[in-house]
């Protein structure tokens, strides 16, 4: 897939990881259109960097903590930046739970922000899609699904849920709408965390470095434009899987 001239949305655009996929898909000359929550200011800011580097987009919010309200987004996106044909799942919660204590309504929060909006902005996005466009996805996954985190149950459990998601969606749509991932490890901090929490972690890993948001925007692209990949997986996580 050319990337030039498509419309893309990049949910979480605003700040951090969605930000740098957004800034890439921009500067491939896509017309990306900026999801945020809360993040209103860092959402402008991030459009203004693409309007200055000379490319075009438009923001909007949706609260994804409510599946119910995804569709709205491809009707928002499309309005503001025309037919979508990239779709960019990144926004996501990181609860703090264990199964010891995780309530059925925390269990609900995350999977209904985390896996059920990806699920159902797919399908409005699929949906939406004209007769005869192709399209692309790419999931925001976490390299942890395979060796769960203990404190983040109810997160690592949703992610999952998209590492299946991922699969089953590539079957689904497959010709006409490529379904992929990326699975990411050491990347940035959590929030709340600092440098040092990272490089900590960092320093066990064969590649003894802090990923940053560059090979996950590389990655993202990469999976877009290879029109004979649908269904996979990649995981940047600096060989962490390996040890
Ligand atoms: N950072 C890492 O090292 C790492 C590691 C593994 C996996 N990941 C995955 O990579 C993706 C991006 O990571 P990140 O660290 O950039 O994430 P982050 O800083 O936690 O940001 C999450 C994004 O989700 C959006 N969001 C939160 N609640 C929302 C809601 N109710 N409705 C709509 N959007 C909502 C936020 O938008 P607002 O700011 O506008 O509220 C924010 O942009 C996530 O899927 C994450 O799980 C990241």
């Amino acid at each position: 897939m050319d990337i030039n001239n498509r419309a893309a949305i990049v949910t979480g655009g605003a700040r951090r990881v969605g930000k740098a996929i957004a800034l890439a898909l921009a500067g491939a000359g896509a017309r990306v259109f900026i999801h945020y929550n809360s993040s209103a200011g860092p959402a402008e800011e991030t459009l203004d960097e693409i309007e200055a580097a000379g490319g075009t987009g438009a923001i909007g919010a949706v609260d994804l903590g409510n599946p119910e309200l995804a569709p709205q987004l491809i009707d928002m996106a499309t309005d503001a930046v025309g037919e979508v044909s990239i779709l960019v799942n990144s926004a996501s919660g990181f609860a703090t739970d264990s199964l010891d204590d995780v309530s059925i309504e925390g269990w609900r929060r995350s999977h209904d922000l985390t896996l059920v909006s990806p699920v159902f902005l797919t399908q409005a996005f699929a949906a939406a899609l004209g007769d005869g466009a192709d399209g692309a996805v790419v999931n925001v996954t976490d390299v942890r699904t395979m060796t769960p985190y203990q404190e983040h149950f109810s997160y690592v459990i949703a992610k999952g849920g998209v590492d299946a998601f991922t699969r089953a969606a590539a079957l689904a749509l497959a010709p006409r709408i490529r379904v992929n991932a990326v699975a990411l490890g050491v990347i940035l901090p959590p929030p709340g965390e600092d440098a040092a929490y990272v490089e900590a972690l960092a320093e066990q890993l064969p590649l003894q470095r802090v990923g940053g948001t560059d090979p996950v925007a590389a990655a993202a692209l990469h999976l877009i434009r290879n029109d004979f990949i649908t269904g996979e997986i990649i995981r940047l996580d600096g060989g962490g899987h390996l040890v």
